[in-house]
């Protein structure tokens, strides 16, 4: 059976438009500041790509692989970091970028984690915010878009590693 037509919830112009707003507040907030944007791959990739590139201050990039699910499909409730940051966040004003922030789970651990090496200020920039399924409470300091229930493909963001090359992000039937 050929996979479902995934349909359109935001278009690519809905995502340039609001990428500029908030690489603009971003870029406003951290005048005469270097942060540090550390991507969560692989979702946040497309997304910190026009990030970044709409920002008017320098910045550097890292990335971060992790997993907050052991073998089975129930939360493990630790995140384990499978591939970790290059250099030490100490000093540092770090902003991570992740894609979706669903149960929280995966980002609350992680968040902590990073706080305890002294980071000088750390902020979360999230693409979607599905709030309504949230378990773990997780400040989002940037937030694009808001989704309750649907789950989005596209844009970076994937379903079993399809439909990440998408340019909007869309919602896939199930
Ligand atoms: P959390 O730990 O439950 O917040 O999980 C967040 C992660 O689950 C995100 O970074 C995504 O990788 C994945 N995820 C949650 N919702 C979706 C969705 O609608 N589409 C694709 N991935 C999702
Ligand atoms: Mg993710």
């Amino acid at each position: 059976m050929p996979p479902e037509q995934p349909e359109v919830l935001f278009s690519r112009e809905d995502i340039a438009k609001k990428v500029a707003e908030l690489a603009g507040t971003i870029s406003s907030n951290y005048q005469g500041k270097r942060p540090l944007m550390v991507g969560i791959l692989k979702g946040s990739f497309v997304f910190l790509a026009d990030l970044i590139r709409m920002m008017t201050i320098p910045v550097e990039v890292d990335f971060v692989i992790l997993s907050s699910y052991g073998l089975g499909t129930e939360s493990s409730g630790k995140v384990k970091v499978i591939c970790g940051l290059e250099q030490s966040i100490e000093g540092r004003d770090v902003i991570i970028v992740e894609d979706i922030v669903d149960s929280g789970t995966t980002l609350s651990h992680f968040l902590d984690d990073l706080q305890k090496q002294n980071p000088a200020t750390l902020k979360l920039c999230v693409l979607v915010d599905k709030t309504s399924r949230r378990e773990k409470e997780v400040q989002i300091d940037y937030s694009g878009f808001h989704v309750d229930d649907e789950f989005v493909v596209g844009y970076g963001i994937d379903c079993r590693e399809q439909y990440r090359h998408l340019p909007d992000i869309c919602f896939v039937k199930e």
